[in-house]
């Protein structure tokens, strides 16, 4: 399955194929990527020979009737013989059981990063600190584009919010003596805070936030998250534009058609709505519900993982993660529960650099492969 010098072989490819982008490259640079079960796949892997894990699990919330997100998930927490369970405390248990391997093959001190919802966010946090793991850090990711799914009731009420942020939990695995004794041995410890200062060279915050889909080069789309804060931090329209810029903000834009199909040129067209609940729909080659953007991932990449360290992502979907670690120069380790996603995630990894390739844009999205712009300042 792999020629990484980090991880073995599974046990027979009962598990899964082992599938990783052809081309030029170090064998042991290439990303690995496996079909199969997190949890049993990395149950094969060697311990302590992660760098970081950078991952984007189920939130066990029914999404989209999807059994990875709801029955998958109390089934794996009941074969931990927990009896019955709660559905939310069958994902915090199936949360400890991913975690504990996690925190198995990571090394001392390294970081892990996972999204998770609002709703069950807590049951995500706790499992993993069940599993070992120490909380150290709760980044917000701000964005514009989510769709209310509320309800409406008689007098104006609804049931919920506009969501517009995810939050994502920090974790650690303990060190190996002190921050110094571990960095010295281990390379991990602390992260890459320095190489991820944002514009002006802040330091960056434990907030993220993206622009709307719709933002266009000259002018931010009415409610993007990035442009409510501007025009908070400039004391609103006609502010004066000076106080409190909260420039220590990541600025990313969401993923667009073409970043989400980027390399995917020779594979099959599905339809797909592009905003869920949206009439807007249109074929796409990357079908995959929940796609991250590859900035975002880039940022988060680049802060836990040491320069050309091993990053593990268990819940690889269209392989977001590896194409950011492929042109972060970081190697990676991708599972994968769904074939058809996994032929997607190793295209795009290819496409931006993952077989020893040269990254390569997507024509429309060009523009934003550019640093990222902090608040406060408008887009021009
Ligand atoms: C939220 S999505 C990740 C999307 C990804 N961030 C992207 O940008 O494409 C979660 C993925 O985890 C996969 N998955 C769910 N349960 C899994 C498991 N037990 N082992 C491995 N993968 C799993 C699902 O098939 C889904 O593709």
């Amino acid at each position: 399955m792999t020629t990484t010098k980090t991880a073995r072989r599974p046990k027979g490819r009962r598990r899964g194929e082992a599938c990783g982008p052809s081309g030029k490259g170090k064998a042991q640079d290439l990303p690995r990527l496996v079909q199969g079960d997190c949890i049993e796949v990395m149950a094969d892997l060697e311990a302590e020979s992660v760098d970081a894990v950078v991952c984007d699990p189920p939130y066990g919330i029914g999404w989209q009737n999807e059994t990875w997100d709801s029955a998958a998930i109390r089934a794996a927490a009941a074969r931990r013989g927990r009896g019955r369970l709660t559905k939310n405390k069958a994902f915090e248990v199936w949360c400890g059981m991913w975690g504990e391997q996690c925190a198995r093959v990571m090394k001392p001190g390294a970081h892990l990063l996972a999204f998770g919802s609002p709703r069950t966010y807590h049951r995500l946090a706790c499992g993993l600190e069940d599993s070992g793991l120490e909380i150290r850090d709760t980044l917000m990711w701000l964005y514009s584009s989510g769709m209310s799914k509320s309800r409406r009731y008689p007098g104006g009420r609804r049931t919920t919010l506009k969501p517009v942020l995810e939050p994502i939990v920090l974790a650690r695995r303990p060190l190996d003596g002190t921050t110094e004794e571990t960095i010295g041995r281990h390379g991990t410890g602390a992260m890459n805070v320095e190489a991820c200062r944002v514009e002006d060279g802040r330091l960056p915050a434990n907030a993220l936030a993206s622009h709307d889909p719709d933002c266009a080069d000259e002018n931010c789309d009415r409610g993007c998250a990035v442009a409510l804060l501007d025009a908070a931090a400039a004391g609103g329209e006609g502010g004066s534009g000076t106080q409190l810029a909260p420039s220590r903000f990541l600025y990313c834009p969401k993923p667009t058609r073409a970043e989400r199909d980027a390399g995917c040129e020779a594979l099959p067209e599905h339809f797909f709505n592009l905003l869920p609940n949206a009439s807007r729909g249109g074929l796409v080659r990357n079908p995959h519900p929940t796609l991250k953007p590859i900035e975002l991932m880039r940022w988060l990449v680049r802060l836990v993982a040491p320069a050309g360290g091993l990053v593990l992502d268990p819940f690889m979907g269209s392989g977001t993660t590896g194409a950011a670690a492929a042109i972060e120069r970081r190697r990676f380790f991708g599972i994968e529960l769904e074939a058809p996603y996994l032929e997607v995630a190793a295209a795009r990894i290819a496409h931006w650099g993952g077989a020893g390739r040269t990254p390569a844009p997507a024509p429309r999205d060009r523009r934003r492969r550019s640093e990222p712009r902090p608040l406060g300042t408008r887009r021009r």
